[in-house]
């Protein structure tokens, strides 16, 4: 296990928004670097930069057609490298993003596995034995190549699925895991690895890690024995780099030999009742995408109710959440590590149904939970969902990648193109929040994440590895109180001051988001409150 994961919190930057040096309207490695102090000072040491390779970007990147080079839009390999060593010299640790589940259908092994004479490529994808036979159980182009046969897809039409084989191959053209053709593609994937590796990465985050050989059974046995590989491969090579997995079964996944696994915002799952819980709401087109709709309701007047934890008075309950984590957790301890996020590049924006000060009290508990937080570029002055067309193969999820909002003026900072040249556009709106402003305003929630940052790099037991209890969480009651460590934290997402009876002595608040005592026996935690004792 890599050691400096204890005590990381990580930043995740969507390359084309965040900051773009060169005024052709997309950010690049240069911008990164330059705002590598921001970020320090903020508190992040560690970063995972979306898919910054050479790619047609009909997935926003995560259609790669060259493993090894970077997108020129972003600067070449060479400027990767140095942002690999100015990070470093700030303390800084870089993941960058793997997809080794598909590549770009314009990816060179690709366009060789089209091919009718069979190479050296003819099995690195999943392909069908006839142009007219396809795949019962995946999704499958066919009347697009020389060969007479159909490929299989792993998510867009653009992203044929890469072969490691099948756990149960049940049919002529389906290769065992341990095949020639499956090897070959895993060791393609760690030559990938150990080039970034070699040059300066500390590891990667894993799109869809859970996906790689098809027709798996529910406990992932195929899938689970080929990143024990990779983990093994890590440990021998690259003992200080990690990993972390695009999952969501953090039982399985550390099993498998990630690092780390991230708990996503997905339907019905315990983390999207703590901050957004939509049902039958229509008024907006992410609300009506069932990936992400949740257990709220309309009420009788035809109002959206929103019951998620963190919503001042939504009445949510936390044991909804608990019920799933403490189970992940239970089964992960000593793995690895649950990583909570503030939303990624696939959600929407917390803010979106959360105000400030609901979100101060939600991110005082990602950040102190056990295991690694991620942040999410803009998520630490609340940057807002934005209602944007798709760009890149982002439909709803376009809305929480728009340019980070640096200081007030031209394009909020962000470039010195002309407006009509960004990538995306910046919020328009003239109370939109910016780093500047937020790093004067001692209130704001940029200025808490860093106070609480610090407070938990100064302090083991808010960091990935102490213990958690629940020691107050009951359905429709507040507070929520925990243990980590030596420290009790309790949180009060309402606008009443609430109390609890605690078999703990009389404590001093080292951090409050609103007020709070722990005396004689009885814990108080004022209106959405975040305290730790
Ligand atoms: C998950 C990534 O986060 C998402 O952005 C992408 O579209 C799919 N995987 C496919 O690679």
């Amino acid at each position: 296990m890599p050691s400096w994961l204890k005590d990381a919190v990580f930043y995740e930057i969507y390359p084309q928004s965040f900051r773009d040096t060169n005024a052709d309207g997309i950010g690049d490695f240069n911008g990164i670097i330059e705002k590598l102090d921001y970020i320090a000072d903020l508190g992040c040491n560690a970063l995972w930069i979306n898919p910054c390779f050479d790619s047609p970007f009909k997935d926003a990147g995560y259609d790669v057609r060259d493993y090894k080079k970077t997108a020129e839009r972003y600067g070449s390999n060479e400027d990767l490298y140095r942002l690999f060593d100015e990070a470093h010299k700030k303390g800084i640790k870089v993941l960058l993003d793997l997809v080794p589940g598909h590549t770009s259908e314009e990816h060179e092994w690709f366009l060789k596995s089209k091919k009718n004479e069979k190479n050296e490529y003819s099995d690195r994808f999943i392909w069908t034995d006839f142009c007219f036979s396809g795949s019962r159980d995946y999704p499958y182009i066919g009347g697009e190549s020389e060969r007479s046969g159909t490929y299989l897809l792993s998510f867009f039409k653009c992203q044929p699925a890469l072969n490691y084989g099948w756990l149960n191959p049940d049919e002529s053209w389906k290769c065992a895991i341990d095949s020639e053709a499956a090897v070959a593609t895993r060791e393609a994937m760690k030559d990938v690895m150990r080039f970034w590796m070699d040059r300066g990465c500390d590891g990667f985050r894993v799109d869809m890690a859970g996906s790689l050989v098809k027709c798996d059974d529910v406990k992932k046995t195929g899938t689970s024995l080929f990143w024990q590989d990779i983990r093994a491969m890590m440990d021998r090579e690259y003992p200080e780099c990690a990993l972390v997995s695009e999952w969501s079964q953090p039982d399985i996944a550390l099993k498998a030999g990630f690092h780390m696994d991230f708990l996503l915002n997905v339907h019905g799952g315990g983390y999207s009742r703590l901050i957004r819980d939509y049902q039958n709401n229509t008024d907006h087109n992410i609300l009506s995408d069932p990936f992400f709709t949740g257990a709220a309701g309309i009420d009788e007047k035809g109002q959206y109710e929103d019951h998620s934890f963190f919503k001042k008075d939504g009445g949510g309950d936390i044991c909804l959440f608990l019920e799933e984590y403490l189970n992940f957790y239970n089964a992960s301890k000593g793995k690895g590590y649950i990583s909570m996020l503030t939303c990624n590049h696939d959600t929407v924006r917390p803010s979106y149904n959360l105000t400030d000060r609901e979100l101060k009290v939600f991110y005082g508990m990602i950040f102190t939970f056990p295991g690694v937080p991620f942040l999410y570029y803009g998520d630490e002055i609340g940057m807002r969902y934005l209602n944007l067309p798709t760009k890149e193969g982002g439909y709803f999820r376009t809305g929480s990648r728009s340019p980070m909002q640096w200081k007030r003026g031209k394009n909020l900072g962000f470039s010195d193109a002309e407006a009509e040249a960004l990538y995306l556009p910046v919020d328009p709106a003239g109370d939109a929040p910016n780093a500047e402003d937020s790093l004067k305003d001692p209130d704001s929630l940029l200025n808490m994440v860093k106070a609480l940052l610090k407070l938990r790099h100064s302090d083991p037991d808010l960091q990935a590895d102490a213990e958690l209890e629940v020691l107050y969480a009951e359905a429709g009651r507040l507070p929520f109180v925990y243990r980590r460590g030596a420290r009790i934290l309790a949180v009060n997402p309402g606008s009443a001051e609430v109390s609890v009876r605690l078999d703990a002595e009389d404590r001093d608040l080292i951090f409050s988001v609103g007020e709070g005592c722990l005396k004689d026996g009885i814990l108080k935690a004022g209106p959405q409150s975040f305290l730790v004792f």
